[in-house]
């Protein structure tokens, strides 16, 4: 067969139409999220609890229908997913001694909000779905262990089923990271809704936005009015806010968490938009896959389940580490966006090796907590930049796409073909 001369070696590119960039919600802000800010600011009242009577508070409006969306009971909006884990972690209990087990891959947040609950993240593998390695999190989990914190990395599930009868086995809470996958399911039900929370992010880089935002859902009243005492230290939110506590472990010292009502406004319009969004990526996910699963020398990352990926990108494995970056740059040379997702000397906080300041533990003050925590028992949890090599392996064998809705099917196909081209030559 002969192979057609690639852009990086003077030919023509494949990809002649611009590229979007990929704010998927952030991109499609128009008349809803106008028309809902204006009635926010022609209330004048710009807080969610004690507002008018006549006016439903956005932010509760949003909490109801994003609930019914997932289909948890509860739902609870804060102003970041940091804060959302934050939350869910402090509402589980967890705290000074216990060990949380999180994945390689994901952003650094996740394993800082881990640190921010005052417990000591334990970093594990990720396999090739780029989620979580349930026979290492198996293989890591010590008497500290207190909860796994599994994140849906770039848009797929988890292997969530494993990963909830691992924590029953062993009694540990699960708290869901579903930043990067909004609108995404596994066997059909929505993530977020396995675990005992599950945490979301409207930060403007993820698929709906308000430029900042978070979601903690859950279906046990305990864990969510916990989590209302966490994220609402004024206790605004309690039936009588002055009364004495109602349970043990309901009144503690909490954090100002809040989602403001302007940020309720924009995000009751952008959930009102998740379902064409996630369409679009679907879509467009599939048309380029369709086209690039057979070609020789290239993989595409297996899924836990192919259904429940929302489409935010395309990744697939070439046979060898040394290949993907130069095809990552004949890619770009037929203007197709694509990267590698690791390379040593490109720092990128998604990837454990790069978080320096855990791997050397370092802390605001110089007592050295949560790793020094008089309360942890066991041996103390070391972090190397090497520790977890599966995970660097993958990862630097991995090409990344990030997937637009707003793309249309004639950019799908350009894109396959400049695939196709560079696959001919360089896979
Ligand atoms: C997997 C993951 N978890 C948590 C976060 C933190 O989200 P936020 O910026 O809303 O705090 C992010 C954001 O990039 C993320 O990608």
């Amino acid at each position: 067969m002969q192979t057609e001369k690639l852009a990086i070696h003077g030919g023509p590119k494949a990809k002649t139409t611009p590229n979007y960039p990929m704010y998927p919600g952030g991109m499609e802000i128009g008349e809803e999220e106008k028309q809902q800010v204006l009635e926010v600011l022609d209330r004048k009242y710009l807080f969610r609890y004690y507002g008018p009577e006549q006016y439903p508070s956005k932010v509760r409006e949003l909490e109801i229908q994003f609930a019914a969306k997932v289909g948890a009971k509860y739902a609870l909006a804060v102003n970041s997913c940091t804060s959302a884990l934050i939350t869910a972690l402090v509402a589980c209990g967890i705290g000074p001694g216990d060990e949380v087990i999180v994945p390689g891959y994901t952003f650094f947040a996740s394993c800082a909000a881990i640190v921010a609950a005052k417990a000591i993240p334990v970093i594990v593998e990720v396999d090739e779905t780029l989620t979580i390695d349930v026979d290492d999190i198996e293989r890591k989990i010590t008497p500290a262990t207190k909860a796994i914190l599994p994140v849906h990395m770039r848009g797929v599930p988890c292997d969530i089923d494993r990963i909830m009868a691992l924590a029953h086995k062993h009694n540990l809470k699960v708290i869901e990271d579903v930043a990067q996958a909004m609108g995404g399911t596994y066997k059909g039900k929505s993530l977020g809704t396995f675990g005992d929370c599950g945490c979301y992010s409207f930060q403007y880089h993820k698929i709906i936005t308000a430029g900042e935002g978070g979601m903690v859902v859950t279906n046990d009243e305990r864990l969510y009015d916990r989590c209302m005492g966490y994220h609402d230290t004024a206790a605004c939110w309690r039936p009588d806010r002055f009364a004495g506590q109602r349970y043990e472990g309901e009144l503690f010292c909490g954090v100002n968490y809040r989602m403001s009502e302007l940020t309720g406004a924009v995000m009751l319009a952008q959930l009102g938009k998740l379902d064409a969004l996630v369409g679009g990526m679907r879509l467009n996910q599939q048309r380029i896959a369709g086209q690039i699963k057979d070609i020789p020398g290239i993989r595409l990352r297996p899924l836990n389940d192919a259904h429940g990926d929302v489409g935010v990108c395309l990744m697939f494995y070439l046979d060898d580490a040394q290949k993907v970056q130069p095809f990552a740059e004949a890619l770009q040379a037929e203007g197709v966006p694509a990267a590698g997702v690791f390379n040593s000397g490109i720092p990128d906080w998604h990837i454990y090796a790069h978080w320096k300041h855990v791997i050397e533990k370092k802390t605001p003050t110089p007592e050295g907590c949560p790793w020094s925590c008089p309360y942890h028992q066991g041996e103390p949890v070391e972090y190397s930049v090497d520790m977890n090599p599966q995970t660097l392996d993958t990862l630097s064998r991995v090409i990344h796409l990030d997937i637009p809705p707003q793309m249309s099917l004639e950019d799908c196909d350009m894109i396959a073909h400049g695939i196709r081209k560079v696959a001919a030559v360089l896979a």
